[in-house]
């Protein structure tokens, strides 16, 4: 498969087969994802919203994954865990790191989502790398010892008590000297632990993405169904507090016994999850490398 780059949040062009993904998740999600979990408008219509409304773009910061992970298979550090994944975006930017530098990986990806490990089980099996999908509770995840961990605008998601469970996890499966590789989104302070959605922005974007699925040829009907499953998944937000201010990020890392090696704090830049907010409101990002001390192993 052809891999073209590449600006920051560019899609990688054709790594990822996303019209079949997202016409897998927007056809099974209802019957896959768990009432429990209330995951199912946002992954029913995540890739969807990608692919018609976003032009197939990647989770933000495709350019400090391609370096980091680029280095690391450099290195000869090829095993590596993606804990959580809305779709199989945040897979298929690692997988581009290392086939742009000619290395194989070894992923294990990690949700507890039916609907989106399915997807990448299609994406490793398409793009023909080794690694297994793990459909389970990421504060569970055992075996490794993995080179590295990446994940993308996750940790918030975790209240404080979680959080601690997840890094003590990542903590026992990463390797002595292994590094964590990761995005988030950080709260501008402790009060702001989520935020409502703005109405007004939420119907702009379900008019433009009904437009977009009309445009695309899609029957009137499923397109309006398209953007009012994704209007809903839009209006409720996951976070959980504690806020995830860069303080609290610093320090939950520390105490969990992880060495930050990086952190850039990046002015907020539009990526798939923040076009629906306006400019003024989007939050700032870090790209943070952290790692688990002792020697390489
Ligand atoms: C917002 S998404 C990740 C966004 C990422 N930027 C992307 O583009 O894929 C968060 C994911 O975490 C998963 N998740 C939430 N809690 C989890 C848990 N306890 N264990 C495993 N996965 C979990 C959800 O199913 C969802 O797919």
């Amino acid at each position: 498969m052809a891999i073209t780059t590449d600006q920051d949040n560019k899609p990688v062009a054709h790594i990822e087969p996303l019209e079949q993904l997202a016409r897998f998740s927007w056809e099974n999600a209802r019957s896959l994802c768990r009432p429990e979990d209330g995951c199912v408008d946002y992954h029913q219509t995540w890739s969807m919203v990608r692919l018609l409304q976003l032009g197939g773009a990647l989770p933000a910061g495709v350019e400090f994954f391609r370096r980091e992970l680029g280095a690391l298979a450099l290195a000869g550090k090829t095993r590596v865990l993606v804990s959580g994944g809305a779709d199989a975006g945040v897979t298929a930017m690692v997988a581009h790191s290392y086939l742009a530098v000619g290395v194989q990986p070894h992923i294990t990806f990690v949700d507890r989502c039916e609907t989106s490990c399915e997807q990448n089980r299609m994406l490793l099996r398409e793009l023909g790398i080794e690694g297994e999908v793990r459909c389970m509770d990421a504060t569970q995840i055992d075996g490794g010892p993995f080179d590295a961990i990446v994940w993308h605008s996750f940790l918030h998601f975790f209240d404080g008590v979680q959080r601690t469970l997840l890094l003590g996890a990542w903590g026992r499966v990463l390797a002595p000297g292994g590094v964590m590789v990761m995005s988030t989104p950080l709260a501008p302070n402790d009060a702001e632990w989520t935020r409502i959605a703005d109405p007004v922005s939420i119907e702009e974007r379900r008019s433009a993405l009904v437009a977009a699925a009309v445009h695309a040829g899609w029957p009137h009907q499923e397109a309006t169904e398209l953007g009012a499953r994704a209007a809903a998944a839009w209006s409720v937000s996951g976070r959980r507090a504690p806020a995830l201010t860069r303080q609290v990020f610093v320090d939950t890392l520390a105490q969990a016994g992880f060495e930050l090696r990086s952190i850039d704090i990046h002015e907020p830049i539009p990526s798939p999850s923040n076009l629906g907010t306006p400019v003024g409101k989007r939050r700032y990002r870090a790209e943070a490398i952290a790692v688990r001390p002792g020697a390489l192993s």
